[in-house]
């Protein structure tokens, strides 16, 4: 793989892991592998980086940062643990789920990488790769998913230098994401504010979570104009192609993108999972969109995909690819 001059392409070996980390220290871009998507790493404390991370994604910036560490005792440093909000992190952490919790006063965390709010989101990310860089920089890392605002999230590092490259430092790559789909995020903010809240659903399956917690999880209650995940905004997950959703046959002129056993069709067709299998749909998703993309396809028919398990989050990021755009795109990838 070719990087523009600017973005240097690591391998995954000690002395990369110890580059990156020097990088970051530096105030340096780096984007590295997790099991759900790739990230774009920046220093949390240092708002300069914090600020070329908004510019290099072209993000707006409302939007507020996951900060990443590499166990429970730095996530605790950052932030405050209910009863709920300890049981998940037990049961889930090292692994695809993101807290939303009350900051701590001195949490490290650059004020822009938490745009105004009093809650900060933390996750303990389960790659090898991930946790060796946040070990041996031993600091909080923020990072939102290696892409150009508005567009799919990279599962890949060739994803990532399609989106980013010349405008970051680095890229690890590790070669594709384990989970394909980003973390589920769940808030955890005491009594007041109500119980264990579903902000996005994502790698996690909702039942797991509600099976730890033995309840239901709630769905955010919007009080304002402000989104309780601004990063839900409708269109956020967009390819250029339209998409036409629980299609049962494709069209003259369409491309499919199919689940399960597909129909017979002579046009361009992407399986997210042949033996209809969720875990697979979900790690395929966001490189299916992208390769139908590259295709040229001007719309996608999609075939219907269950909502139980990881089958509500590829549902979630479906709906928000078919919708109408409402953020401006940046141009060609
Ligand atoms: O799997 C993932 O979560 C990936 C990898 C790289 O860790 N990261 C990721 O980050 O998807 P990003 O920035 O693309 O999405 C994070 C979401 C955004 O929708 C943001 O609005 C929300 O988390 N968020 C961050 N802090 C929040 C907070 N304090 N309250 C509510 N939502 C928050
Ligand atoms: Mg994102």
């Amino acid at each position: 793989m070719t990087a523009e001059p600017g973005t240097r392409v690591l391998k995954t070996d000690r002395q990369s892991i110890e580059a990156a980390a020097r990088c970051l220290g530096q105030g340096g871009l780096v984007a590295f592998p997790t099991e759900t998507v790739y990230g774009l790493g920046a220093d949390a404390g240092n708002g300069e980086a914090v600020a070329r991370l908004y510019a290099a994604k072209g993000r707006p910036a409302f939007n507020p940062l996951i900060a990443h560490v590499a166990d429970i005792a730095a996530a605790r440093r950052i932030a405050t643990f209910d009863a709920a909000a300890e049981a998940l992190a037990a049961a889930f952490w090292p692994g695809p789920l993101t807290l939303v919790l009350p900051r701590r006063a001195n949490c490290g965390v650059a004020d822009l990488a938490l745009a105004g709010l009093d809650s900060v989101a933390v996750r303990v990310p389960a790659h090898p790769v991930a946790h060796a860089l946040l070990e041996v920089f031993n600091g909080p890392v923020v990072a939102p998913s290696a892409n150009r605002s508005g567009h799919v999230s990279p599962t890949s590092a060739a994803h990532v230098l399609n989106d980013l490259r010349g405008r970051i430092d680095m890229v690890i790559d590790a070669g594709a994401c384990a989970v394909g789909m980003e973390s589920t995020i769940v808030a955890c903010l005491g009594k007041n504010l109500g119980e264990p809240t579903l902000l996005r659903p994502g790698g996690l399956a909702r039942e797991q979570i509600e099976r730890v917690l033995g309840r239901v999880l709630a769905v955010p209650l919007v009080a304002d104009e402000t989104p309780l995940a601004p990063g839900m905004l409708a269109s956020h997950y967009a390819p250029k192609a339209k998409l036409r959703l629980n299609a049962q046959t494709p069209r003259d002129g369409e491309a499919l993108l199919a689940f399960g056993p597909a129909p017979a069709f002579a046009g361009t067709t992407f399986n997210l999972s042949p033996r209809a299998d969720l875990i697979e749909a979900a790690a395929n998703l966001f490189s299916h969109l992208r390769a139908l993309d590259a295709s040229g396809a001007k719309s996608i028919a999609v075939m219907s995909v269950p909502h139980d398990g990881l089958g509500e989050a590829i549902n979630d990021r479906l709906a928000r690819a078919a919708a109408p755009r409402t953020i401006e795109r940046h141009g060609a990838r």
